[in-house]
């Protein structure tokens, strides 16, 4: 069962959201940028369905290169699909998109997307399982299809993560411009988030039944993977 986070995604958050995240946008195209080379050859007719769409970065960068592709986007959040549907439509895609308010397990099991992404929502899964998000997705997919997932990963009991604290606490800072204290993010991860390490979250994909899983992409503490629902 999926924990609530429409307190922090709430209206005025989901207003600001694009612009808070502006200063980060050197590590998010960079993402965005591995994922259109990896999904670059889906049909000219892709269905792409997005988890945790918030507000639609990643369909206005993939529809802009691929006019013929149709996305899905789901979100708990009625605030982030609003500012969403507003991009949408500024951006001509609209027609193109169908926002759905709510979470992946409330929807059917399609089968017939071509990609499924999932960016930076699965730490905010309080639940060390976190196994029922991937085979969602993977009932989503076409066989063949991909999952995209990226998401805060790390294990904050291992020697090495304090060090990785602090260049997260100094990416914040410089995004910002203002000091943050990495025991102050620390604190903040431990009450909404749940960071897993990567090689659990490798496995959990693993065990929902993908194959060919991949780490495509490492910023700081931001991980992403590549894989693959087998085709027999
Ligand atoms: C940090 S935003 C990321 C939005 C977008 N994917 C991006 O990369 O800009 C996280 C989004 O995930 C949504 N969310 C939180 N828990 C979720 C869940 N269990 N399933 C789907 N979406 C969820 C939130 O409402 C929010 O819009």
């Amino acid at each position: 069962m999926a924990n609530n986070t429409n307190d922090i995604f709430n209206q005025e958050f989901s207003r600001r959201y694009d612009e808070y995240n502006e200063p980060l946008n050197a590590v998010s195209n960079n993402l965005r940028f591995l994922i259109s080379v990896l999904l670059r050859h889906l049909p000219v007719n892709a269905r792409i369905l997005c988890v945790g769409v918030g507000t639609g970065t990643e369909i206005s960068s993939l529809a802009r290169q691929h006019s013929g592709w149709s996305f899905t986007g789901i979100d708990p959040s009625p605030d982030m699909l609003a500012v969403c549907a507003e991009k949408m439509h500024q951006e001509g895609c609209y027609d193109r998109c169908t926002l759905i308010e709510g979470y992946l397990s409330d929807v059917p099991a399609t089968g017939h997307f071509d990609a499924v992404l999932c960016l930076l929502v699965t730490h905010f899964i309080q639940d060390h399982r976190r196994l029922d998000i991937y085979e969602q997705m993977y009932a989503q997919l076409v066989t063949g299809g991909s999952m995209i997932v990226a998401e805060i990963a790390g294990d904050m009991d291992s020697s090495d993560f304090d060090e990785m604290l602090a260049s997260w606490a100094g990416l914040h800072s410089v995004a910002s411009n203002i000091e943050r204290d990495p025991e102050e993010i620390r604190s903040q991860m431990i009450e909404r988030l749940l960071l897993l390490p990567p090689a659990q979250t490798e496995r959990l994909i693993s065990e929902a039944g993908f194959s060919s899983v991949q780490q495509f992409f490492q910023s700081l503490l931001i991980r992403g993977w590549v894989a693959r629902k087998p085709v027999s």
